[in-house]
């Protein structure tokens, strides 16, 4: 049922992270049980997703489990996987926010607040000026509101005044944002969209508990990248914030490719960067691998199904309306398919062969990287890069892994350039009009 779908034998590889324990040695039965298992499940997973079926022709996704979909929200917006352990009693953030951390400096480092978590009485609070947004207390107010979008803080009432006792963050942190219908940073959740004003490494060099040289990489990143490695192997190569959406039918998760499904993702990123509880072992990162363990609990396992199929369930948007000239999109589709040879990578109904091969740096336009910064490939899992899939690309500029180009037109000019394509400027623009389109 499985031997002809190449992402079950990616998935085999990649079992061995999604064991609890450690998966050495290989041959013991224990691992092999584990190992079939979830193959099976991957399997399945894949199957219903439309693997096997065609490869990367139209593919019929089987509909996801609507109670599933719904547990799986919950856990994406408000589940911190017990991650306070890293961002309270390691980072010190409850203090950070307590004493410094007003509103105007928590959007102004891209924080969002979800306006439909306010109450009446505090959105008229806004408009009018009584509610303080110069005051950290307003902030530790908006946390017990549950209304800062990726952020969970406890707070407790001690002598008539509110204290935050506890913090943590939850994957809408980098992975949601607002629609900006209340205000600049206030409005209704968009999952899945990247946060790309959020400037991860700025709030982690808040952290009283960093050396003065951790908080110089941290605030090297700029808004809207994050390094999901530098942590384990000291290198320092921030990668932009991608989208969460848009990834149904779509085998091969990271711009590496390091996992055959959404699941091996979400595993590495709640322990080893939120700091959840859980253990994620995968030997073939890097050069020496990464294993960690926090806790003695497993906050994570149980939740990963529920995550995979709300983010599954996550479409990419349609480009808005009047954003893209249909007739010069149209010139460029054949361009994208012709003398451009798009398609010869971004193949199928997903734009890309990714649930087949992954591609060398070499061939690939977004290396070599900036001077000074290691290759994101050699960092990885896999060493290569996946094709991008180009639904909904129009939303998330810069664009490449390491954000290298900053529009879509820059894009199809790198290229032209790097591939030697010959393509006339009338043809780049069209081209550029068409992946608008996606
Ligand atoms: C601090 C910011 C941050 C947090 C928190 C975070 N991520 Fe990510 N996420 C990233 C970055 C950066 C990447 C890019 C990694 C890569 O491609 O190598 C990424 C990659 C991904 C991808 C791969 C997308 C693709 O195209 O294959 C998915 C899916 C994802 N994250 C979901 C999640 C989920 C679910 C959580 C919570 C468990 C989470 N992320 C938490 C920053 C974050
Ligand atoms: C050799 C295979 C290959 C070919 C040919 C190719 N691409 Fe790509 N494309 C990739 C890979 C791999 C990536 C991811 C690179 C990265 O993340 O740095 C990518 C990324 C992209 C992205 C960025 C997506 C994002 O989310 O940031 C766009 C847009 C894109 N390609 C468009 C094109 C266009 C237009 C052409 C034709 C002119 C083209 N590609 C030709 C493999 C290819």
């Amino acid at each position: 049922m499985t031997s002809d779908c190449p992402t079950h034998r990616a998935g085999a590889e990649t079992a061995s992270a999604v064991v609890p324990h450690r998966p050495h040695p290989s041959s013991s039965p224990r691992h092999w049980r584990q190992w079939f298992a979830l193959c099976a499940a991957a399997a399945v997973t894949a199957l219903v997703a439309g693997c096997g079926g065609g490869g990367s022709a139209p593919v019929a996704q089987a509909p996801l489990d609507p109670a599933l979909v719904a547990q799986g929200q919950q856990i994406f917006r408000y589940d911190t996987f017990g991650d306070e352990t890293q961002w309270t009693d390691t980072l010190k953030m409850d203090q950070v926010i307590s004493a410094a951390v007003d509103p105007m400096t928590a959007l102004s480092v891209g924080l969002k607040v979800d306006s439909q978590a306010l109450p009446a009485a505090v959105v008229q609070g806004i408009q009018n000026g009584t509610v303080d947004l110069k005051s950290p207390a307003t902030t530790i107010a908006l946390l017990k509101l549950n209304a800062v979008v990726g952020v969970q803080g406890q707070v407790q009432t001690i002598n008539g005044k509110d204290v935050l006792t506890r913090v943590g963050i939850t994957c809408a942190l980098c992975h949601s944002t607002v629609d900006n219908s209340f205000a600049h940073g206030i409005g209704k959740r968009l999952d899945g969209w990247p946060n790309r004003d959020l400037n991860p490494g700025a709030i982690i060099a808040l952290s009283p508990a960093l050396t003065a040289l951790q908080k110089a990489v941290y605030n090297s990143w700029g808004p809207g990248k994050y390094d999901p490695r530098y942590n384990q192997d000291g290198q320092n190569g921030p990668q932009v914030i991608p989208p969460a959406f848009g990834l149904a039918g779509v085998h091969s998760i990271t711009t590496t490719g390091d996992g055959s499904d959404i699941a091996y993702w979400n595993r590495y990123v709640g322990v080893t960067q939120m700091g959840g509880h859980g253990t994620f072992v995968d030997p073939r990162i890097g050069t020496r691998g990464v294993s960690v363990t926090n806790g003695t609990d497993d906050l994570i396992t149980a939740k990963l199904p529920a995550l995979q199929a709300y983010q599954l369930s996550l479409a990419a948007p349609p480009p808005p309306a009047g954003s893209f000239d249909p007739a010069a999109a149209q010139r460029g589709k054949l361009v994208f398919n012709g003398g451009g040879k798009c398609a010869t990578c971004h193949s199928g109904a997903l734009f890309t062969d990714a649930n087949f091969q992954l591609h060398l740096v070499g061939e690939v336009v977004s290396e070599p990287e900036a001077p000074g910064v290691p290759s994101w490939a050699s960092r990885s899992a896999t060493k290569m890069y996946r094709t991008a899939p180009l639904a909904g690309v129009w939303q998330h500029a810069p664009y490449f892994h390491n954000g290298s180009a900053p529009t879509l037109e820059a894009v199809v000019q790198t290229y032209n350039t790097r591939k030697a394509l010959g393509l006339t400027s009338a043809e780049v623009a069209d081209l550029t009009e068409y992946l608008k389109s996606l």
